[in-house]
């Protein structure tokens, strides 16, 4: 078998996830005919303050990316030279360049083999007396184990960044995502849970000081003069202030459509989780009695916002791989599943930044041996049993 295209290509691996309604389309409009300004107004502080509250966090800021929120996070962590920051290494790379872009070193920890999660067992063997940052990554919308990684980063006087890209509304014991940390990174990128017009993010902070250094940070530094002024034109339109000691202010911020837009996707989150949850529930018990595929193990008190389906193909018994599972479901069936994500040490990128030596056994084994599956939000039931049938007879096929 080789990897062309497919007579029929059934189910694609799409990029947008999440579509909008036709009211949700209809506000596009009405922003852009009749809000006072395209930037920076009432719709991006509501996203904020809804945000916040959604969450159960001090302060939350729109800006254009989570990789945005993350460069944030990092600078607000106050990392130099010599640092160190532990993380996993199996996430989308983002997780890891805003630390490392501060001069810090990254430590990789590995996963945990049945959530495929960075936890507090894993980091413990990285910890030195050099790590200032621990960055936990709710990878594929299962929220890490949280309170052993909270009681660490006490005891050791660290800071706790949540990387929340893949997992917005997923609930820990109660707590949603993103409420646990010092700093938490949102995605709202196309290919995320809801998207605010193919780019955008949020940071969420836990103190609500973090707000206000953050705030004047994120867009360069601009700020309103405070006072009366004689001419309002005097000494000049807006005052400009340093939200940190020695940081150079970015300009990260998210227009108004598009916070408009995530303001009503907020909304429809918790449906939107639940429907997925039931999407990835149906199809992981069509193949529940095929031991070859292993899905994220869900503790107990975790609730998953599946951001994706993915899990581990072992056929090993009938000597077929991962990729001969890939390639039969591709060119007999049609559906498209892909390979994320690369350990960041075996990337050019990273092997460039000299950390190309580095091996993590969990992390190794998990992405030679992963796929995931197509998913996105309102798949319709035809391609669910199909996907579920499909999956279910090639595990099968292979076996003989
Ligand atoms: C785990 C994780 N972190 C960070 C990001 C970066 O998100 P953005 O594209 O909004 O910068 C992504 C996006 O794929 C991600 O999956």
């Amino acid at each position: 078998m080789n990897s062309t295209i497919p007579q029929r290509l059934r189910v694609d691996f799409p990029a947008v996830q999440t579509r909008l309604n036709k009211e949700e389309e209809a506000l596009l409009v009405e922003i852009i005919r009749h809000s006072p300004t395209w930037s920076q107004g009432e719709q991006m502080e509501a996203f904020e303050r809804e945000f916040s509250q959604y969450v159960g966090c001090s302060d939350s800021l729109a800006v254009s990316s989570c990789t945005a929120a993350l460069e944030m996070a990092a600078t607000l962590c106050g990392l130099s030279q010599g640092d160190e920051v532990i993380l996993p290494a199996h996430t989308f790379v983002s997780s890891a360049v805003p630390f490392a872009r501060t001069g810090a070193q990254l430590i990789f920890a590995d996963i945990d083999p049945s959530t495929r999660l960075i936890s507090a067992e894993l980091i413990k063997p990285c910890l030195s007396k050099k790590t200032k940052v621990l960055v936990v990554v709710h990878l594929y919308g299962l929220p890490v184990d949280m309170n052993p990684i909270l009681r660490l980063a006490e005891e050791y006087g660290l800071k706790v960044v949540e990387d929340v890209a893949q997992a917005p509304g997923a609930i820990y014991h109660g707590q949603k995502t993103g409420s646990m940390g010092d700093y938490a990174a949102f995605s709202f990128h196309n290919q995320k849970n809801i998207s605010t017009l193919g780019e955008g993010g949020m940071l969420a902070v836990r103190n609500a000081s973090d707000g206000d250094r953050a705030r004047k940070l994120r867009w360069m530094g601009s700020w309103p003069f405070t006072g009366n002024r004689k001419h309002y034109w005097q000494p000049a339109m807006s005052d400009l202030v340093s939200g940190m000691k020695g940081v150079w202010p970015f300009n990260f911020c998210l227009s108004e459509v598009q916070c408009a837009v995530g303001r009503k996707l907020l909304q429809r989150l918790d449906a939107i989780n639940e429907e997925r949850r039931a999407q990835a529930a149906f199809i992981r018990q069509a193949v529940a009695d095929i031991p070859e595929l292993s899905f994220q193990y869900v503790p107990k008190g975790h609730v998953h916002a599946y951001h994706l389906l993915v899990a581990q193909y072992d056929g090993s018994k009938s000597n077929c791989t991962r990729d001969d599972l890939i390639n039969l479901l591709f060119q007999e069936y049609g559906i498209k599943c892909i390979v994320q994500y690369w350990p960041l040490y075996r990337s050019e990128l990273f092997q460039s930044f000299g950390y190309g030596k580095i091996r993590l056994t969990n992390t190794d084994h998990f992405f030679d041996n992963m796929i995931s599956f197509p998913f996105w939000s309102g798949m319709p039931k035809e391609t669910l049993n199909y996907m579920a049938k499909s999956i279910r007879s090639a595990l099968i096929q292979l076996r003989s």
